[in-house]
């Protein structure tokens, strides 16, 4: 039963917020601009439930855009970070706490041998650039169409995510020089990779992906194609840049690398391994990590970095995985997954859940999805829209905007599964995707 909705409080403080911040937000994905309406206001959560400013209550699916796979307000992550920061929140000198984080990262994710921590997966993937750089001595670095490696002013061509929803495929305010070493290419697609390599191979630095892609819908690159990237990097003295900072201890503690077995130079890791702090992380072989300051040429450095809150509480969280978890984890959304997929199939309807493990995203068309030309094929804005404001009404929040992954945590249950199933049923079957068709979109 849809419970109708008072959203005063919230509409008055985003109306403030509006005035203050731009856009209302601090960050653009927030601000409902693909959806329609404003912003909720969240006062709190607990577990898999939002509560806004109203005390309505949403179960959650953006789960702060993939951070926060133990659910919110787990209880050991709470107290670590309680207990630490009654000891004072910030030193900027070395912890225990980085110390044992550090180790149990080091343990867990293959390529890693040495790391660095930062406060973003922008700075991560920034600094992680600059060392590639710097260790190769060349300037190109190759990204790939959609694939999102935050706000890196050499990374921000073609990218998914906030920024597939500007008009032109970069952000103003970038001067050229700095894109001009930067070559967007297709995803999964070897051919591509291999003849840019062939006539770029000396001056190419670093190749950055994200293996399974997460800011254009969900999509896995392909074994083929990473097993290519592999062996052409290794070949030509490419460093090869894995960014799993939305993958990173999702699919198991391992990340993408593990589950596919392909073993890049160097990992950019964050969302998770902060247990909901800010946080991000850069590691990698470690003859690569040599050349960052203070042991190497390459300078990176932070204020905050390695703050002993956000360790102790990323340490609590990591702690608080076990194997046992992922598994039933993923066990739950393979059922979700065959579920909606079934439904979709045998009523003939023009959509498709894609998904890696417990990172999922709603696909409108059939057919799979395998680069950035067919994720902006499946787009569905208006159908996105409808089903966004469908799912906040029955009291489920999904992220708000189209080509986002949306996240299931290790605290929802079947019966969660089960309700998120039922609304989606409810709103294909109503018609709310009515007007999705393949000739209707080759004509728009
Ligand atoms: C794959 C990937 N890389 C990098 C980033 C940037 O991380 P942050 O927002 O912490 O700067 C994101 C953020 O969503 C991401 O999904």
């Amino acid at each position: 039963m849809v419970k109708q909705q008072i959203r005063k409080n919230s509409e008055q403080i985003f109306e403030q917020a509006r005035e203050l911040m731009v856009g209302g937000v601090n960050s653009p994905v927030r601000c409902f601009k693909g959806v329609g309406g404003n912003p909720l206001v969240m006062k709190s959560a607990n577990r898999t439930q939002l509560v806004d400013q109203d005390n309505n209550e949403y179960t959650d699916y953006c789960l702060s855009w993939g951070a926060s796979i133990l659910g919110h307000a787990h209880r050991n992550v709470t107290l670590a970070a309680k207990k630490t920061v009654e000891r004072g929140v910030s030193f900027g000198a070395t912890t225990r706490h980085e110390v044992k984080i550090a180790q149990l990262i080091v343990d867990k994710v293959p390529s890693i041998e040495r790391i660095r921590f930062v406060n973003s997966g922008t700075e991560a993937t920034m600094s992680a650039l600059r060392l590639a750089r710097g260790f190769t001595k060349r300037p190109m670095v190759i990204k790939f169409d959609g694939c999102y490696h935050g706000h890196v002013d050499d990374l921000l061509t073609q990218a998914g995510s906030g920024v597939a929803a500007l008009q032109q495929s970069s952000s103003d305010g970038i001067p050229q020089e700095h894109v001009k070493n930067t070559l967007s290419l297709p995803y999964n697609d070897i051919q591509t990779l291999e003849q840019t390599i062939a006539q770029h191979k000396d001056n190419i630095a670093a190749v950055i992906i994200e293996p399974v892609a997460g800011n254009m819908g969900v999509i896995p690159a392909t074994s083929e194609f990473l097993t290519a990237l592999r062996k052409l990097t290794h070949d030509h003295g490419i460093v090869l840049i894995f960014d799993e900072i939305m993958t990173g201890f999702r699919p198991s503690f391992g990340g993408v690398q593990a589950d596919y077995g392909i073993i890049p130079d160097m990992t950019c890791l964050g969302k998770i391994i902060g247990g909901g702090f800010p946080i991000g992380a850069y590691g990698g072989r470690a003859d690569i990590m040599a050349c960052l300051a203070p042991m190497g040429g390459v300078y990176q450095a932070g204020t905050f970095s390695g703050n002993p809150v956000v360790m102790a509480s990323g340490y609590a969280a990591l702690r608080a995985l076990n194997d046992d978890m992922y598994t039933k984890l993923n066990t739950r959304c393979d059922a979700f997954i065959d579920d909606i997929n079934g439904f979709f199939d045998s009523n003939g309807i023009d959509a498709h859940m894609s998904h890696y493990f417990s990172m999922m995203s709603l696909r409108f068309r059939r057919e799979p999805v395998r680069n950035y030309a067919d994720a902006q094929d499946a787009q569905g804005h208006e159908q996105y829209a409808r089903l966004f404001h469908h799912l906040l009404d029955n009291g489920i929040y999904f992220p708000p905007a189209d080509l986002e992954a949306f996240f299931v945590s290790t605290l929802h249950t079947r019966k969660h599964l089960r309700q998120l199933s039922h609304a989606l049923k409810t709103f294909f079957k109503s018609g709310g995707s009515q007007s999705i068709n393949s000739k209707e979109r080759t004509q728009s």
